[in-house]
C-alpha cells in the first residue's frame, strides 16, 4: 500500500506521474519533530537498504549521505555524495518493514545511524516535499510497488549488452579502427566502441572533428559491418563561441540558465567559457534533445551523457574573484594559515555551492534558482534526448546512458557509476551500488571496468571482469594518462580475458531475460540476500554477494592476490567454475559458510536448487548469438523449468507475455 503525503508546496519532480491522493493524517513511522525533519528510531534488527548510488553498503547503516548531485571522482568512504540523487530506501527489521521516497530536487541529508546507531534523520532543505510510504509484507512487494509508482525502467536495445571498450584518449578514426581490430585480432568479443570528448571539434557538442573523422558516416558505417556501434559522448555545456550555430540559437531562444540580473550563465567546462541549457525549460529541452539528430543521421544509435550534475570548473565570477585574491596574497609572506586559503581558495572554484545558488532555470514563465532543483539537471538532459529519441527512431530503442541522475530518469536512461578508481575497494563499491540501484528504478547499469583513474594492473582488471560480465552496461573506460587497459594490452594473459569476456556472450540470452524480466515487471535484476532470505540472519548480512536474477548468485574476489573467498551459502547450492570456453567444473556446496578457491581466470556462479542457466555458444557479437540453440547448466534433480524472456532486441514496447518461451530440464 502506497500513502502520499504533501508538506507546502513542492516543485513537480514529474518522478510519480500518476500522484495518490494526498493523504491527511499523520505520516507513519517518522517523528516530525522539526521543520522538514523527520526522524525514526531504528532498532538492532533494522537494516535500511536503498540510496541507489552512492558510498558504502547494500545497508547504509552508520552513515550520513546526501542527495546533491557532485562531480565526485573521489569515490572514497568519507564523500557523502556522487553523481546522483535516489531518495529512495526501505528500512526492514523485525518490527518494521517500509519503504520511503522523499521526492524533492534539493539537497536531502539522510543521517542512517551515524549521529546516533538508533537514530534515522532525514533533513530536507525544500520546505515544499512529497514524501510516499510504502508498506508491505515482503522487499519484494515493496519495490514493485515503488517501481510501479515511478514508472518503468528505461530498456535499451539488446546490442548495448554486448562488451564495450572506451577511453578519455581516442582522438581520430584511426585509434577506433586500431581498437576494434585487435579486439577482433585476438578473439575479443566487442559490441561497441565509446568516443569520448577528443572526437569533437574544440569539444564542441554536436560537432565532428574533420582532421580526424574525415568521413564519419562512412567510418560509422565500416564499423557497423563489423558489428562494432560507435558510442559518442554529449557533454553538458555548450562552448560561446561567436558562430558556433549551437550556442547562437540557445543565447537567441534563452535556452540558456541565467543568472539574477537575466544574463547567460558563465561557467568554465572542457571547452573553456560555456553556458548551461535549461533542460527545466520543455522547449530547451525540445531543442536540445533534437540535436543529437546531428549524429543519429550519421548512422549513430548510442550516446551517454555527461559533466550534467552540472560538472562547473569555475563560474565566470567566482573566477574573476579568485584572480583579485590570489593577486592580493602576492603581497603576504604566505605561512600556515595563508597557503591554507590560498589552496581552499583554487579548490572552491569548481563545483562551488555559491555559485549553484546564483543561476536560474525558467519554466511556466517562473524563474527558479537552481540550487533548489538542482538534481533535476542530468535528469532532464537524458529526458531531453530520451523524448527526442522517441521522434527520431519511433521503432527501434536507443542507447542514451547518463552520469547523473535522479528518480525519474530512469524511464528516459540508464547509468554508468561514474569516475572510480583502479582500487580493490572499489569492485566491491561498484557490486553493493547494483542492488541499490536496482531499488531506486536504476537496471542498465555498471561501472568503469579497471577503474577509471589511476593505473590498473592485470590481475584487478581480470577480477573486475568476473563482476563486470553480470552488469548490464559493460564497459572498459579509463582516464587519459593513465596505463592503457584494454585487455589485449595484457600480452601473456589473452586468453585469460577472452574467456571471461566470452562467458558474457554465453551468458547473454540469461542476463538479457532477467533484465527484460525485471524492467517489465518492476522487479530486482540484481538482489542482495536479505531480499531473498529475509528470515536468514546471515544472509541480511551479507554485504559482498548478490543475486543475478531468479537463478544465480555471485561472490566476485575483490581482494589482491587471493586466491578465493568466503562465501555464505544461505543454502545448498551448485558452484560451478568457468575456466574456458568450452569446459567448467561444477560441485555441490553445502549450505552454510564456506571458503572457495576461486582462481585469476576463473568465474564462478552459484545456482540455486530447482533452477537453470541457460547458455548460448560464444560469440563475436551480440548479433551473432545464436538464441534459438542454447545448452543449460542446472540443479534440478528433481527438474525445474526456466522461462526465457527473448525479442528481436530493438522493439519500443516489448511485451513479456509474447516473448517468453519455456526451457525445462
Ligand atoms: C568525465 C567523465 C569521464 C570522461 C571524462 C572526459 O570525467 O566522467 O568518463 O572520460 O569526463 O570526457
Amino acid at each position: 500500500m502506497i500513502k502520499r503525503f504533501v508538506f507546502g508546496k513542492a516543485f513537480d519532480t514529474e518522478a510519480v506521474k500518476d500522484k495518490p491522493e494526498a493523504c491527511k493524517e499523520k505520516i507513519p513511522y517518522f517523528e516530525n519533530a522539526e521543520t522538514s525533519s523527520f526522524s525514526l528510531e531504528m532498532d538492532s534488527s533494522d537494516i535500511v537498504y536503498g540510496l541507489g548510488e552512492n558510498v558504502r553498503g547494500i545497508n547504509k547503516r552508520g552513515f550520513i549521505y546526501e542527495s546533491f548531485c557532485t562531480d565526485q571522482p573521489e569515490h572514497n568512504e568519507n564523500k557523502s555524495s556522487l553523481y546522483a540523487a535516489h531518495n529512495f530506501f526501505i528500512v526492514s527489521g523485525n518490527k518494521k518493514n517500509f519503504g520511503a521516497f522523499f521526492d524533492t530536487p534539493g539537497k536531502v541529508t539522510f543521517d542512517i545511524g551515524a549521529s546516533s546507531y538508533s537514530t534515522l534523520k532525514v533533513s530536507i532543505e525544500n520546505t515544499g516535499y512529497e514524501i510516499y510510504i510504502i508498506e508491505n509484507p515482503t522487499l519484494e512487494l515493496i519495490i514493485k510497488e515503488f517501481r510501479n509508482l515511478i514508472g518503468q525502467s528505461y530498456i535499451p536495445p539488446r546490442w548495448a549488452f554486448g562488451i564495450g571498450q572506451s577511453r578519455w584518449g581516442y582522438t581520430c578514426e584511426e585509434d577506433i579502427r586500431k581498437i576494434a581490430e585487435n579486439y577482433r585480432k585476438n578473439k575479443l568479443p566487442l559490441d561497441m566502441v565509446y568516443l569520448d570528448i577528443d572526437y569533437m571539434e574544440k569539444f564542441k557538442d554536436f560537432t565532428v572533428n574533420k582532421k580526424s573523422f574525415p568521413d564519419f558516416k562512412n567510418f560509422v558505417s565500416d564499423m557497423k559491418k563489423n558489428s562494432v556501434r560507435i558510442v559518442p559522448i554529449i557533454d553538458a555545456g555548450i562552448k560561446m563561441e561567436d558562430g558556433f550555430e549551437l550556442y547562437e540559437e540557445g543565447k537567441e531562444n534563452n535556452y540558456f540558465c541565467k543568472d539574477k540580473d537575466g544574463n547567460d550563465f558563465i561557467v568554465g567546462v572542457w571547452p573553456g567559457k560555456c553556458c548551461l541549457p535549461d533542460f527545466l525549460n520543455p522547449e530547451a529541452r525540445e531543442w536540445f534533445g533534437m540535436k543529437y539528430k546531428f549524429l543519429t543521421d550519421q548512422g549513430i544509435e548510442g550516446f551517454w551523457n555527461d559533466m550534467n550534475e552540472p560538472a562547473l570548473f569555475y563560474s565566470e565570477k567566482n573566477l574573476e574573484k579568485v584572480f583579485d585574491q590570489v593577486k592580493e596574497m602576492k603581497k603576504l609572506n604566505i605561512g600556515l594559515k595563508e597557503s591554507f586559503a590560498l589552496k581552499d581558495t583554487i579548490l572552491n572554484l569548481a563545483n562551488n555551492t555559491d555559485d549553484y545558488k546564483s543561476f536560474y532555470h525558467c519554466k511556466d514563465g517562473k524563474k527558479i534558482r537552481h540550487y533548489d532543483v538542482h538534481n533535476l539537471y542530468g535528469y532532464n538532459m537524458t529526458r531531453a534526448a530520451s523524448e527526442a529519441f522517441e521522434k527520431i527512431s519511433p521503432e527501434k530503442r536507443i542507447l542514451i546512458f547518463s552520469r547523473s541522475s535522479c528518480i525519474g530518469s530512469h524511464r528516459y536512461g540508464g547509468i554508468w557509476m561514474g569516475d572510480n578508481m583502479s582500487r580493490w575497494q572499489h569492485i566491491l563499491l561498484n557490486l553493493k551500488m547494483l542492488p541499490s540501484l536496482n531499488m531506486c528504478g536504476f537496471l542498465y547499469t555498471g561501472a568503469d571496468l579497471g577503474g577509471f583513474g589511476e593505473n590498473t594492473t592485470e590481475d584487478l582488471l581480470l577480477r573486475w571482469y568476473a563482476l563486470g560480465i553480470f552488469m548490464p552496461l559493460l564497459r572498459n573506460h579509463s582516464a587519459l594518462g593513465t596505463r592503457e587497459q584494454e585487455p589485449f594490452r595484457f600480452k601473456n594473459s589473452i586468453e585469460k580475458f577472452r574467456n571471461i569476456l566470452n562467458l558474457r556472450y554465453r551468458l547473454l540470452p540469461y542476463i538479457y531475460s532477467e533484465f527484460m524480466k525485471a524492467a517489465l515487471q518492476g522487479t530486482m535484476y540484481a538482489s542482495p540476500l536479505g531480499f531473498i532470505w529475509s528470515k536468514d540472519e546471515d544472509a541480511r548480512r551479507t554485504e559482498d554477494q548478490i543475486m543475478i536474477g531468479e537463478s544465480i548468485m555471485i561472490a566476485p574476489v575483490y581482494e589482491q592476490n587471493a586466491t578465493g573467498r568466503h562465501i555464505y551459502l544461505p543454502e545448498e547450492m551448485k558452484l560451478v567454475k568457468f575456466k574456458d570456453s568450452e569446459s567448467y567444473e561444477e560441485k555441490i556446496i553445502p549450505a552454510g559458510h564456506n571458503f572457495v578457491h576461486i582462481a585469476l581466470d576463473e568465474v564462478a556462479v552459484f545456482i540455486r536448487k530447482g533452477h537453470i542457466l541457460p547458455l548460448a555458444d560464444n560469440a563475436e557479437s551480440v548479433e551473432k548469438i545464436d538464441f534459438e540453440n542454447l545448452t543449460t547448466i542446472s540443479f534440478a534433480e528433481k527438474g525445474a523449468r526456466y522461462e526465457l524472456y527473448t525479442d528481436d532486441g530493438e522493439c519500443r514496447n516489448p511485451s513479456l507475455r509474447e516473448n517468453l518461451r519455456s526451457i525445462s530440464v
